[in-house]
């Protein structure tokens, strides 16, 4: 075996969650590339049917498109199932989908605060508590998370994301543990900022944009594919031996 050969991913099934925009996006078409299929999910089907004919006929792999939110057990269970009935296997779960929130603490409503962590802290747990069956019985599994440097430091005005986003890295590591005989890796990846439209916000404000920048020592936002090799790379068998870990891919932001 060729040492190329432990980054493919032909044959394996892969759900992304939060597929059709942005980060998710970029990550079901770089496992594509890699000879995964892939269900990709969002709230809305549309979306999620426009970016799997793309994906499909730029990789010659299998796209499924599949409504279903993440914080709705129900969804998630037919998200589950119809990866199941297509491909019978569930090799790699992506917790992709999330939703951030830039209220100062004492504007914050309670609303806003329960949503952000239904989406980013409840949805990858009903996902996993949904796939990680498939997986034990399988002996193999890979579940990646979409945490955030923000799940590492502080910000300000962001109280439920830093808070969703740190507590989905200790739900990771408690995962890598739990699954750890199962032949289940679980890991963490803590992007800095790319120009997703999670980020329009920050984007078109001149002013916050600058302080952004100000903070990255490469002095510059990732680009999508910055990150898509490091997800191959936890979904691969190169991974092996790698559960429990936290990357970070932000051009420096955590290392000062
Ligand atoms: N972009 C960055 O710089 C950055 C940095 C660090 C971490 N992250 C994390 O990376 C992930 C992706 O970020 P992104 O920038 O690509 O975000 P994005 O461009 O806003 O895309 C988010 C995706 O999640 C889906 N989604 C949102 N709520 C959902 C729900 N309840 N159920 C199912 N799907 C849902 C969205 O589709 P619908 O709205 O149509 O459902 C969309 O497909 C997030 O977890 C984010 O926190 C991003």
């Amino acid at each position: 075996m060729s040492i190329l050969d432990l980054f493919s991913l032909g044959g394996r099934a892969a759900i992304v969650t939060g597929g059709s925009k942005g980060l998710g996006e970029a990550m079901a078409q770089g496992l594509a590339e890699a000879g995964a299929d892939v269900v990709i999910t969002s709230r809305h089907l549309d979306e999620c049917a426009a970016v799997a004919e793309r994906i499909a006929a730029a990789t010659g792999r299998t796209i499924v498109p599949i409504e279903a939110d993440v914080s709705k057990a129900d969804d998630v269970g037919a998200m589950t199932q119809a990866a199941l009935d297509r491909f019978g296997r569930i090799d790699v779960l992506v917790n992709n989908a999330g939703v951030n929130n830039r209220d100062a603490t004492l504007d914050l409503s309670m609303d806003d605060w329960q949503t952000t962590v239904d989406i980013n802290l409840t949805g990858p747990l009903l996902c996993a508590k949904a796939v990680v069956p498939t997986m034990q019985k399988q002996q193999r599994g890979r579940i990646i998370n979409l945490s955030s440097i923000l799940g590492l430091v502080g910000h300000p005005a962001r109280s439920p994301y830093t808070a969703t986003k740190g507590g989905l890295l200790n739900m990771t590591r408690c995962w890598a543990i739990e699954f750890a005989r199962d032949g289940i890796t679980a890991n963490a990846v803590c992007p800095g900022p790319f120009d997703t439209p999670l980020n329009q916000p920050v984007k078109s404000n001149p002013e916050l944009y600058k302080a952004f920048l100000q903070k990255i020592p490469m002095g510059r936002w990732g680009e999508l594919d910055e990150l898509t090799g490091v997800i191959v790379f936890l979904a691969s068998d190169a991974s092996s031996y790698m559960t429990g870990a936290a990357i970070t891919v932000d051009g420096g932001w955590t290392a000062q």
